[in-house]
């Protein structure tokens, strides 16, 4: 199984979108996947040009030279595709938008009626793969992935490919500090590591794993405390 995972968080590895991906991508390697990551910050993908080259004047590829040249055949070779993003303004973040734009060239132009909707042909040599999302954001709601989640799923169905799940973390920040205040939250990652491992023997990330990578940490108001109080001292 080939897995090609974008990670557009500006933090790389180093922020709760690259741990939550870490655990995800170590348990589909366990399972024996072979594992392709790319930073969508430390590539130079220009926003698309809407100038429909791609479908008209050279089908299938854009008129832009940039990292998308050689990032597009392994989306399109991938039997997994994963996006990892954290929330920014409710949804995915801006240069991970841009990239999927820039997948228009694996369309046709034509208009088909596929699974009850309107859509555009997926190009013949597109591998039908799945998406898998792992998301994190700030805030403590559940429902903050709401606008993303539906976002990626009609996206996969757009590309011909098959939503295969999400991680998602609400508060995903505050992991390192809520373990040094004494919350357990090992099972967190460990629940990630397992959802790749599901995904590659599986098929698909258990509703179950899923629900204990963004279960609650603490509640809600000792939470809300505990981050206000760290933004007074850091504001001095
Ligand atoms: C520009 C910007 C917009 C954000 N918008 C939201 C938001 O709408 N909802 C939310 O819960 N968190 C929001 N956040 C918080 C991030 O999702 C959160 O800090 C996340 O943990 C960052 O992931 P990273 O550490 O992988 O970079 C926003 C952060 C930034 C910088």
């Amino acid at each position: 199984m080939d897995v090609l995972a974008l990670n557009s968080s500006p933090n790389l590895d180093k922020g709760g979108t690259g741990l939550m991906l870490e655990a995800f991508l170590g348990g589909l390697r366990d399972a024996g996947a072979a594992v392709e990551l790319h930073y969508v910050y430390q590539l130079t993908v220009r926003p698309c040009l809407g100038c429909f080259d791609c479908w008209l004047k050279t089908p299938g590829a854009c008129r832009q030279r940039d990292d998308m040249q050689a990032l597009c055949p392994k989306i399109v070779a991938s039997d997994v595709l994963v996006f990892a993003t954290p929330v920014y303004a409710d949804g995915m973040n801006g240069p991970m938008k841009t990239l999927i734009d820039r997948c228009l060239p694996l369309l046709e132009p034509f208009f088909e009626i596929r699974d009850g909707h309107c859509r555009h042909p997926v190009r013949p040599w597109v591998k039908p793969g799945k998406v898998a999302l792992v998301a994190v954001c700030g805030f403590t709601e559940l429902d903050s992935f709401d606008p993303l989640l539906a976002h990626v799923k009609a996206l996969s169905r757009n590309l011909g490919r098959q939503f295969a799940g999400a991680l998602l973390r609400p508060y995903a920040a505050a992991l390192p500090d809520l373990e040094r205040m004494g919350v357990p939250v090992a099972d967190v990652c460990e629940a990630a590591r397992r959802a790749g491992r599901e995904l590659a023997e599986q098929g698909a990330i258990r509703s179950e794993t899923a629900a204990a990578v963004s279960r609650e940490l603490v509640r809600r108001e000792v939470y809300v405390r505990a981050v206000n109080a760290r933004f007074r001292r850091a504001l001095g």
